[in-house]
């Protein structure tokens, strides 16, 4: 999604905001701009593609100032192009934005005078201020009054010709921080882009506005009156955003998993006590039912989580994709518990979810990586994954740190409730500590998982099949293969083929089996059968009995280390990620930024 930065100061800005850009690239995006304020005069440089062709301009045609903003843009109106690309301009004003403009077409309209040069939403905005300014109003004034005109989500970052020691910013459903400098202040969409700048950030809150200089910032609510904020201080240094000795951010992730689950699990289980415990402020014992809303792969892992907590805890549980939840105007009662999981804590759509419910008067909790974000500011309870920053756009690590967050917090619930025994806590809690020396072991096929991606590759289309907690995790092989790979893949309830999908086999055909050997196992490879006697090529994803009893019904064998079927979800993982960065990796695709993809998805 867009990402902003923004420096004032006294000393040179342009490479410092490429390099806040580069810091921005794992979000996805498929143009970049710059401008700067260079002896008071607005200057810009934008490029489609990739940060590097904006490079080269500003290697042939260089830029610099004390001040200056920059963007990455992820197209939402008008195509990726360098017209379209922020900043933009009008008269005295440049400006750069994520999110929508909802009122845009509206606002072209009642200055239809002016001329616009892109498609963008965002164009309406320089226009709108450089117009105020032209009535007489002086810069902060039309800023403010500009914003009283404007519908929609939105982060702006704007600069004025004349104004040389200000950038006025604006946050309304987009995430945007002040990094506090010594002669110097920063802004950026997210903390990644100012860690190399600032370690004290401020996170503006939802309506507020301000304007910095470079020893001071002023920050403003939605009805213009002056606040203040909490100051952050960034923990740790810069944030770790560097590949090492990988070639691509999603293997690096994949590999940090047995680190990332052990850290995870740190949270909610005590290996001593070997007992999992709900953290302060969620009662699993007064509420009847859970909601948990994600999107994409945060939203399979909480499919997970329903088998988990329906059989173990005896919750009901809902699990929605947070978009199709926020405008049916579900009914919740408050005595259900509203869970948002989200690696970003941004998402649009699960932000919204999430405020929904709290109106409605539920308890809310946000399962989230990033712990300044949106959501674990506004729900009632923050759930922390401790991951650690996800670049990869494919996400790999969060999912797993999810899963054995859920997982966790299964057994506490279940424990609370009185429908887990504390001979059954034990034992799962056992299994839940094993789960990072199995990732390892899983992590050690990735020779074999690599042989068989190559042949994978060579397909159009593929099939993921599973029972049980293994079905979202077939949804997610599928959704991480087409990600990345660009090949056609579904995720398939194995006894839900035969209604229609199975039509689709034919000779050759990938089919990817999840069949770890529990009670659903001999029902999954009656399931496989009916596929291999069609022709499917089959790839049995299994564990060490499963192979055992699989003999040759299989083309392809993936023998994972056996697990409690409990944790088997989590362990299952390791096999689809590989199998899909493998196959991308063959096919030459852009792993770590695929096409149309954006990390954090800001806008609905
Ligand atoms: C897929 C992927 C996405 C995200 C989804 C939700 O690999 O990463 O499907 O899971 O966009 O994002 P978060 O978890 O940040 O809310």
């Amino acid at each position: 999604m867009c990402g902003i930065i923004g420096i004032v100061g006294e000393t040179q800005v342009s490479d410092r905001l490429i390099d806040g850009l580069k810091r921005l690239e794992y979000r996805g995006y498929d143009s970049s701009g710059i401008a700067v304020l260079d002896g008071g005069k607005l200057k810009r440089s934008r490029a489609e593609g990739k940060i590097k062709s904006l490079e080269a301009k500003l290697n042939d045609t260089p830029l610099d100032g004390p001040m200056g903003i920059a963007h990455t843009r992820w197209a939402t109106h008008g195509v990726p192009n360098e017209t379209n690309a922020h900043p933009h301009f009008s008269g005295r004003v440049g400006v750069v934005h994520n999110g929508i403009i909802e009122n845009f077409t509206e606002l072209r309209e009642e200055m239809s005078d002016r001329t616009f040069e892109s498609e963008t939403d965002t164009e309406v905005v320089a226009h709108l201020v450089d117009h105020l300014l032209s009535t007489g109003l002086s810069p902060i004034d039309a800023f403010s009054a500009a914003l009283k005109k404007l519908r929609g989500a939105y982060a702006f970052g704007l600069i004025i010709d004349g104004v040389e020691d200000q950038i006025f910013c604006a946050r309304a459903g987009s995430p945007l921080a002040i990094g506090i400098g010594e002669t110097e202040m920063y802004l950026g969409s997210d903390a990644m882009a100012l860690a190399q700048l600032s370690q004290k950030l401020i996170y503006l809150e939802e309506g507020d506005w301000a304007v910095l200089t470079p020893t001071s910032f002023r920050i403003f609510d939605s009805n213009d009156n002056a606040v203040e904020r909490d100051i952050t201080i960034l923990q740790g240094g810069p944030a770790v955003a560097e590949k090492g000795n990988y070639r691509h951010f999603m293997l690096k992730e994949i590999y940090e998993q047995p680190e990332t689950v052990g850290r995870t699990m740190h949270n909610y289980i005590d290996e001593f006590r070997l007992a999992a415990d709900a953290p302060e402020g969620l009662d699993f014992t007064d509420i009847d039912r859970i909601i948990i809303i994600a999107c994409g792969t945060a939203c399979y892992a909480a499919m997970v989580a329903k088998y988990w907590f329906e059989q173990v805890a005896g919750i009901a549980v809902d699990v929605d994709v947070a978009s199709e939840f926020r405008y049916r105007n579900p009914v919740v009662d408050k005595r259900s518990l509203f869970m948002a999981v989200s690696q970003s804590g941004e998402t649009a759509d699960t932000l919204a979810a999430l405020r929904y419910c709290k109106e409605k008067g539920l308890r809310t909790a946000a399962l989230v990586n990033v712990m300044t974000s949106t959501m674990a500011r506004e729900a009632d309870v923050a759930l922390p994954i401790n991951a650690g920053p996800e670049i990869g756009v494919a996400s790999t690590k969060a999912f797993t740190s999810q899963l054995t967050a859920l997982a966790a917090l299964t057994l506490a619930a279940g424990r609370d409730r009185e429908t887990l025994s504390r001979d059954g806590e034990i034992r799962m809690t056992r299994a839940m500590i094993t789960a990072p020396r199995l990732i390892k072991e899983a992590l050690e096929l990735d020779p074999k998982i690599e042989q068989i991606a190559f042949d994978l590759s060579k397909s159009s289309s593929a099939f993921y099949l599973g029972r049980g907690s293994q079905v979202p995790i077939a949804f997610e092989g599928a959704l991480k293969l087409k990600e990345i790979s660009y090949i056609h893949a579904e995720g398939y309830a194995a006894g839900e083929l035969k209604h229609g999908p199975i039509a689709l086999i034919e000779d050759g055909t990938p089919v990817i089996v999840l069949a770890p050997y529990d009670t659903l196992y001999e029902k999954t490879i009656s399931n496989l059968q009916e596929v291999a006697s069609r022709g499917a090529y089959i790839i049995l994803i299994t564990d060490e009995a499963g192979a055992a009893s699989a003999h040759d019904m299989a083309d392809e064998m993936i023998v994972m280390p056996s697990s409690d079927g409990f944790v088997a979800p989590i362990i299952m993982s390791i096999a689809i990620q590989l199998l899909a960065y493998h196959t991308a990796v063959h096919l030459g695709t852009d792993v770590d930024q695929p096409r149309n993809l954006a990390k954090s998805v800001t806008v609905e």
